[in-house]
């Protein structure tokens, strides 16, 4: 079966077929023979690779054949488009993970020019700073290491990045853009010169790049391996993570322009417990005695699929809530509830240290060790 869905990095629609999306895009699966590799260094894993929701790489296996002699470096981003949704959170939290095992540099780019360049967006530039700070705040209370985390939006640090920039763009001509991107004649020039900005912090340091992302970035990676060839740098190594399903069904990914679709980090109980009730789509049967019955469907139900993502770490646990409700024994509200006091719990927790960022901001952009050196730092 092919992709009925659509991917670019600005872009995502209907049913992604991920096994097909492996071949496609020329990607390594991440199959138990990886995950004993990574085992070896970090002694356990983390539920997003254990349950094979980051699912695919390139090159992983380089990095840790790397990591005990050159080391590598981490790179994952944020477009700032507006407030940002559970899904958005999967890259950073994973991210964070990494660093704590691995104990290396992270950058993470706000890119506030692309989402004012994006024409749907409709966004002032203004506004696209604002998104960044707030972004910044979420990103800031996943807990990443003040010391070994450069955070920089591409307006201001633009500077630093330019000359470096123009090296990448000038490897790129206008029909491979509009290859892999998807690019027309009416696109803005802005536009078809942003993927050089998303390129260049894969060369912030000399030793491999890993980025975790989710796939719809791939197409930027794709090109950025063949500029690396072109000036002699290193090729960028990845690891893909699938999309959290909106809330409204499991195809496609949430969309922060609808918000009925997507949890905020900002939500409070109230709002989750609605949007949860009257969004989540269901696997369940119409009524309580067909349901007795004939049992639910927890592949297509979104609180059970949220659950095995992220929510409910415990495999036990996990088994338990898919066996009573595929067995009728568990509620559709039941599980509902479930989900929502994990989720309650979780962004309680991260509205607390959302808070306590406001007064990092400056350690991560400007004021922390690594900060500091890149803002010395100028990539000719
Ligand atoms: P953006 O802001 O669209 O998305 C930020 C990150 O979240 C991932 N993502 C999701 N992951 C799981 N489930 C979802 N529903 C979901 N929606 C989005 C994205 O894949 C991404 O990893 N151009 C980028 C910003 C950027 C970047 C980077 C991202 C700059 N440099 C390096 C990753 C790595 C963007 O607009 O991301």
């Amino acid at each position: 079966m092919g992709n009925e869905g659509k991917i670019t990095p600005w872009e995502v629609e209907g049913k992604v077929n991920y096994g097909e999306i492996v071949k496609e895009f020329g990607l390594k699966e991440i199959n138990e023979e990886i995950l004993e590799k990574i085992k070896s260094f970090t002694g356990d894993l983390h539920v997003l690779l254990r349950r094979k929701y980051f699912f695919a790489h390139r090159d992983l296996d380089v990095v840790l054949n790397e990591a005990k002699t050159n080391g590598f470096f981490l790179y994952t981003g944020r477009g700032p488009s507006g407030p940002m949704h559970i899904g958005h959170l999967i890259p950073f939290m994973f991210t964070k993970w990494l660093q704590d095992k691995f104990k290396v540099n992270v950058y993470i780019e706000l890119t506030d020019d692309e989402k004012f360049l994006e024409p749907k967006r409709k966004l002032s530039l203004e506004e696209t700073r604002k998104w960044a700070y707030e972004n910044i705040l979420d990103i800031i209370a996943v807990g990443f290491d003040e010391n070994k985390t450069f955070i920089f939006q591409d307006t201001e640090y633009i500077r630093n990045m330019y000359p470096l920039a123009i090296k990448i763009a000038k490897k790129i001509n206008f029909s491979t853009v509009k290859a892999v991107f998807g690019f027309t004649n009416e696109t803005n020039i802005g536009l078809i010169f942003f993927p050089a900005l998303e390129i260049v912090p894969t060369f912030f340091e000399d030793k491999i790049c890993l980025i975790p992302a989710g796939i719809d970035q791939d197409p930027f990676w794709r090109l950025q391996r063949d500029v690396a060839d072109a000036l002699g740098k290193r090729k960028s190594a990845q690891i893909h993570s699938k999309f959290l399903p909106p809330l409204t069904g499991i195809e496609g990914k949430m969309s922060a322009s609808k918000p009925e679709t997507s949890i905020y980090l900002t939500d409070d109980e109230k709002t989750v417990r609605e949007k949860i009730y009257k969004h989540a789509f269901s696997g369940g049967q119409p009524t309580i005695e067909l349901h007795r019955k004939l049992g639910g469907n927890p592949d297509i139900d979104v609180s059970f699929q949220w659950l095995k993502t992220l929510f409910e770490e415990d495999d036990n646990k996990l088994k338990k809530i898919e066996e009573d409700y595929r067995s009728g024994r568990l509620l559709t509200g039941e599980l509902k509830d479930i989900l929502i006091e994990k989720l309650v719990k979780f962004l309680q927790e991260h509205q607390r240290r959302r808070e306590e960022a406001k007064e990092k901001v400056k350690d991560f952009k400007y004021d922390g060790k690594l900060a500091k050196e890149m803002w010395e730092k100028v990539f000719e």
